[in-house]
């Protein structure tokens, strides 16, 4: 069972740069995508960096050829200590989904933002 928490205003999350915030006891980054808000634990599976800190960005996209498309601008999250990525939506590693960043549901109430955890 989870409990709803204040995190805080629609308005102090911008696109492109995850709001941090602090909410029992833990670091979670809460991000604005074209389909609403998504919030990921503020630490990496791989080696506990600071996941939400790290850029907003794209990747490059698997292709047939070779050549380099860039996919996917503003839905990912990369870490700033070895470079993963991960899905804001779901918290899965793009080389491998089993490793997840931990995420956490959102929901809007008014200009509130409430975490679910
Ligand atoms: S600690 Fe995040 S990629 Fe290594």
């Amino acid at each position: 069972m989870t409990t709803r928490h204040f995190a805080c205003k629609t308005a102090d999350v911008l696109r492109d740069a995850p709001k941090i915030v602090s909410v029992s006891n833990l670091s979670i980054g809460i991000f604005s995508l074209n389909d609403g808000y998504h919030a990921l634990l503020n630490i990496c599976p791989h080696k506990g960096a600071a996941l939400c800190e790290g850029p907003v960005c794209g990747t490059t996209r698997q292709t047939s050829d070779r050549e380099f498309v860039y996919d996917r601008a503003g839905e990912l999250v990369r870490c700033a200590w070895h470079g993963w990525e991960f899905d804001i939506r779901s918290g899965e590693f793009l080389v491998d989904p089993t490793v997840k960043a931990r995420r956490f549901d959102v929901s809007v109430e008014g200009d509130d933002l409430y975490l679910h955890i």
